[in-house]
């Protein structure tokens, strides 16, 4: 009897935390659940050494996790898995509570702890196996494979894209994992427009676009940057709009990898793979006045990132943002006054990219938001340099969109191609590039089509010298 009592007190003391909202019938529940989901896995921060930190991010929805554990080893047997971290970060309640679509529809329902647990000097090139709970004794989550990057390795490949949900008509997701699987790739960079998720759902899209991406995410790196949509922008709570914390919170994972460029803030920062330095930037800064205060800090942040290259290491530099600097659609503002506002700055040419991306001799610059596929011929101030992808560095810069990752409707081409121009996708294939860097000289950009992994495009830039 005294036991039962003391049993019912507990379940009323571990269901409290919904028991409180007080309107808690305006939302479906969440079933709450002790289990790992949403696994990603993003790399440590370490800046001069290449990455062998990995950091292993995953969501529970039970209202009691105290902490975070990974279990890891080298052979997927439950028994193989001999090493036990326990995260040092504690999980992090998240309710998403700015998407609320009013006051009196809260997202209390929908609260969920964010966990992150570091692991350290992973075996490079090597699958390490883990798994996760929220405690000791679990439940834990299924076995995951975590292919670790050589860093040595001649070879390294990348698979990038912008603008991609799960719940779209065509989204490369299915192909992605078919890749993941057959070992394809090494990382995945997905450079803003992340779930498409409608701006008032408290994060639930991203809860089950994570989950949809986890076949992915779980297996390689998986980076993430900023794009218009995690503005939030359209939140009917007009407090939290431009406030980007769905974003901020979900990746918060990728804070070592920012701090250890020398960033503060996700949206910003560079990281080292094997013999290329990646710079991911958020491009929002130049555009949406509610974050032009981004623009300075990003300018001095990339002056001092490029400079510090030392190009015998990593000869490669490639720049990714959400937005274009260069891409060609109908007169519209987004490739025209707002590509010109990130390539030159708006009135003050020191807030521009372009002269530092020059300057520093970046090989090429990926970007997404407008829907659709196309590359230049490396360009300069809004010119033609040459037409050959060969030894270009510090002339000029090849402009990649690859902005269709999984969208519901594309951007048409409606205005003539520019002399820059090189290749429009007009088929308008849903799909994602893959960047192969075969060596220090090599440099081969594909597009591939989501519906069945057929080539769009394929091109190799060349360059035989350092800057
Ligand atoms: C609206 O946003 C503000 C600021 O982020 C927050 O304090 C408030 O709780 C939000 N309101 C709702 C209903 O989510
Ligand atoms: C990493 O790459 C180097 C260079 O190709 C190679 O010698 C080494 O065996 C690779 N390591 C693993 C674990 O595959
Ligand atoms: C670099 O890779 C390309 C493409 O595979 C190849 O043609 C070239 O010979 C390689 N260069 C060196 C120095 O290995």
């Amino acid at each position: 009897m005294q036991v039962a009592v003391v049993l019912l007190l507990l379940c009323i003391i571990a269901v409290a935390p919904s028991a409180f909202a007080p309107f808690a019938a305006a939302l479906p529940a969440t079933v709450a659940s002790n289990l790992p989901e949403q696994v990603h896995v993003v790399f440590g921060g370490t800046r001069l050494l290449r990455p062998t930190s990995y950091v292993i991010q995953f969501v529970t929805l039970g209202n009691n996790a105290a902490a975070s554990f990974v279990q890891f080893g080298l052979a997927p047997d439950p028994a193989a898995l001999t090493t036990t971290v326990l995260g040092e970060d504690m999980p992090v309640l998240f309710t998403d509570a700015d998407g609320a679509s009013s006051e009196a529809a809260p997202c209390a329902q929908h609260e969920r702890f964010l966990h992150s647990v570091v692991l350290n000097d992973l075996p490079q090139g090597t699958t390490v196996y883990y798994r996760a709970a929220c405690h000791a004794d679990g439940p834990w989550s299924d076995v995951f494979a975590l292919k670790t990057v050589n860093h040595t390795a001649p070879r390294l490949v990348a698979s990038v894209f912008g603008d991609m949900g799960s719940q779209m008509d065509v989204t490369s997701i299915p192909m992605l994992i078919q890749d993941t699987k057959a070992g394809a790739h090494d990382l995945v960079i997905h450079y803003g427009d992340i779930a498409y998720g409608p701006p008032n759902d408290c994060g639930a899209s991203s809860d089950g676009f994570l989950n949809d991406i986890q076949p992915i995410a779980a297996s390689v790196p998986y980076i993430f940057g900023v794009g218009n949509h995690e503005s939030e922008s359209e939140a009917a709570n007009h407090t939290a709009r431009y406030k980007y914390h769905n974003f901020l919170m979900r990746y918060g994972g990728q804070h070592a990898l920012a701090a250890a460029s020398g960033s503060s803030s996700i949206r910003y920062f560079s990281f080292n793979v094997q013999r290329v330095h990646f710079v991911l930037l958020d491009t929002d800064a130049w555009v949406l006045p509610e974050v032009w205060s981004l623009v300075k800090p990003q300018i001095q942040f990339l002056e001092k990132d490029l400079a510090s290259v030392d190009r015998s290491e990593t000869p490669w530099i490639v720049v990714m943002g959400h937005r274009a600097m260069y891409c060609t659609k109908a007169a519209d503002a987004e490739c025209n006054d707002e590509a010109e506002a990130i390539r030159y700055g708006f009135g003050n040419p020191q807030h521009g990219i372009e002269r530092l991306l020059l300057q520093y001799g970046v090989d090429l610059y990926l970007s997404g938001h407008t829907h659709h596929y196309m590359r230049t011929h490396p360009v300069a101030q809004g010119k033609l340099i040459q037409r050959s992808y060969v030894n270009f560095r510090g002339k000029g810069v090849v402009h990649v969109q690859s902005g269709v990752g999984g969208v519901a409707s594309p951007d048409p081409f409606t205005v003539p191609p520019r002399e820059y121009d090189a290749f429009w996708d007009a088929s308008y294939a849903r799909g994602w590039a893959r960047l192969t860097f075969w060596n220090d000289t090599h440099l081969e950009v594909e597009q591939y089509n989501a519906v069945d992994h057929s080539l769009v495009d394929s091109f190799t830039i060349v360059q035989n010298s350092y800057l």
